[in-house]
């Protein structure tokens, strides 16, 4: 007989451990609810990467996002507006609901008002504007998980690279080859968008894409021309675009050419004309303050790492005094 998987391995647990059958159906049933929050400002991957560490630990993810005036208190103002931050984790995979306006400071009433078990967060250190521990209560009580931070992005160092118009990101690839295979691709954005362009290297766009919940598979390098062999490979029944124009190809051909041919082509209205370059422009005109915002979180940073560092070397010290 040829059993379906997920239903014999549920006979065996059922077996190894006969007490789970006396168990209440609901018990048997009951669903993890994890909370995160944050500010999820310019939405990357470590965020998406978070997020799905943290819904890995349970089975329902609840997502807190703080609102822009408390965001302002604590840490500086946003880049990306609180509807706008709403609506990116809304579209992020693994979200299953979101909060809007969640308090800076997670506390064990937001848990128990959301019914959520535990809150998991990246193991960083996050305080408030009087330099306390935003977790401290939720680790007092047992409720606080950690999962791995995500190293090389956060909004910081994305709004130090659209100011400072770097382009190191292009590069930090180990492989050589591998590396000049990846920067064709990057060069491609550049030929159309401007020298500048992408902010992100090909792996990280290709991360973000990912974490968006409406995206089933990506194409890592796919041709900017639309042809034949592209569409027939993956079976393709629509190509979309957007309402921004149509660069031509190299060739000044129209990269639709092909599906247009095919009456497969339409045009899709996002309901949304923010663009890369608006955001640019946002954090031009903000650079004076996000500035700040940046030196004044590395100074807080700095502040408890160093204070940790001294308790540690007393720690040590006090048990080599023991010891002798
Ligand atoms: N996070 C992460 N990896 C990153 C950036 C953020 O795992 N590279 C996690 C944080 O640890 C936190 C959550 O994402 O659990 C939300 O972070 P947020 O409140 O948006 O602020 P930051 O931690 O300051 O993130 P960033 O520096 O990108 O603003």
């Amino acid at each position: 007989m040829i059993r379906n998987g997920s239903h014999a391995a549920a006979e065996e647990e059922e077996q190894a451990e006969p007490s789970s059958s006396s168990r209440s159906p609901e018990k048997r049933k009951r669903v993890i609810r994890v909370w995160c929050d944050g500010c999820y400002d310019m939405v990357h991957y470590g965020h998406a990467n978070q997020l799905r560490q943290a819904k890995a630990m349970g089975d329902y993810l609840v997502v807190g996002v703080h609102t822009d005036e408390e965001i302002a208190k604590h840490k500086g103002p946003p880049v990306f507006t609180q509807a706008e931050r709403y609506k990116m984790i809304r579209a992020t995979k693994w979200v299953d609901e979101i909060v809007e306006g969640a308090p800076y400071v997670s506390t064990l009433e937001t848990l128990d008002k959301y019914n959520c078990d535990f809150c998991v967060h990246g193991d960083d250190i996050t305080l408030t504007v009087d330099g306390k521990d935003t977790y401290d209560e939720v680790k007092r009580m047992g409720r606080y998980r950690e999962c791995k931070r995500t190293q090389g992005v956060s909004t910081t160092d994305l709004v130090g690279r659209m100011l400072l118009l770097t382009k190191s990101h292009h590069s930090n690839v180990d492989n050589a080859a591998y590396q000049l295979h990846t920067d064709n691709f990057g060069k491609e954005v550049n030929r159309y968008k401007g020298k500048n362009y992408p902010i992100m290297n090909i792996h990280e766009r290709t991360l973000s894409v990912l974490a968006c919940r409406y995206v089933s598979e990506v194409v890592i390098g796919a041709p900017y021309a639309v042809g034949k062999d592209l569409l027939d490979h993956f079976k393709v029944d629509l190509v979309c675009h957007g309402k921004t124009e149509v660069f031509s190809d190299t060739d000044g051909t129209d990269p639709y050419a092909e599906p247009k041919k095919r009456g497969i082509f339409r045009i899709l209205d996002s309901g949304n004309n923010l663009t890369t370059d608006d955001i640019v422009q946002r954090i031009i005109e903000n650079r004076l303050q996000f500035e700040a915002r940046n030196q004044k979180k590395e100074a807080k940073e700095m502040a408890v790492i160093e204070a940790l560092k001294h308790k540690e070397d007393s720690l040590k010290t006090d048990a080599a005094l023991t010891n002798n």
